[in-house]
């Protein structure tokens, strides 16, 4: 049986002054949008305070993947969930009380998400996989878009779908995700794909995704 690819494209490289037009461009061909929340704190970048990141959740016309690289996870995720993002994801190396996160984030009617940095151990984590909608295994350092695909998380992305075993979880990666990349991920087991520069950099971004789709697609298969 054919497995579900999804491919989430990150805003983080698009034209930031018009952004509802940035997402009009990819949303024929995008699952959904995957919107990088930084607070400088967590990480070293700064992209969207609450209320700049309700606007664009406001406009988008795709449903929305909020990826929040925030410190007190535990009392902003649920925010986002509330204002009507599709998926909400937080780290675990950024909340206190992950359990309980998760669930309010599900409370508010958002698919829960459960992200670890490249130095984070998944094993660790996997106790929680009853309360998640979606594993974000890290393939960069989080902070900026447009660095190298980190080879040495295959084996973690793999780890990740033992745990996942037949549950419907979806399998997540994000950083350095290209046509070059992409297969790798996939063959290890990820299913859902955050790709930033690969596609906002393209000449045409629409294009750019169904590549990605299809390469992901053809080792899913
Ligand atoms: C990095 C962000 C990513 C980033 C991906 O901290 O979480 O979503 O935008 O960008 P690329 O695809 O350029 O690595
Ligand atoms: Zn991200």
């Amino acid at each position: 049986m054919s497995r579900e690819v999804r491919i989430t494209p990150s805003i983080l490289n698009a034209n930031f002054a018009d952004l509802a037009g940035e997402i009009r461009r990819i949303a024929q061909v995008s699952d959904l949008v995957h919107l990088d929340v930084m607070d400088d704190l967590f990480v070293p970048n700064f992209t969207f305070d609450f209320e700049a990141a309700s606007k664009i959740i406001r406009q988008s016309v795709l449903p929305v993947d909020a990826h929040l690289m925030v410190l007190d996870a535990d009392s902003i995720a649920p925010q986002y969930a509330q204002i009507g993002c599709a998926s909400v994801t937080l780290h675990v190396e950024a909340t206190r009380d992950i359990a309980a996160t998760l669930k309010a984030i599900r409370n508010a009617g958002a698919r829960a998400g459960l992200a670890v940095k490249p130095g984070t151990q998944i094993t660790d984590y996997e106790d929680f996989a009853d309360l998640v909608d979606m594993f974000l295994i890290m393939t960069v350092e989080p902070g900026f878009g447009g660095q190298s695909f980190m080879e040495n998380m295959v084996p973690k992305i793999s780890q990740t779908k033992k745990i996942i075993g037949d549950r419907p979880i979806w399998l997540q990666v994000d950083g350095g995700i290209s046509p070059e990349t992409i297969e790798i991920a996939a063959a290890a087991g990820a299913d859902t794909f955050v790709a930033g520069s690969a596609v906002f950099r393209a000449e045409d971004p629409a294009a750019m995704i169904l590549k990605l789709r299809a390469l992901a697609q053809n080792v899913a298969d």
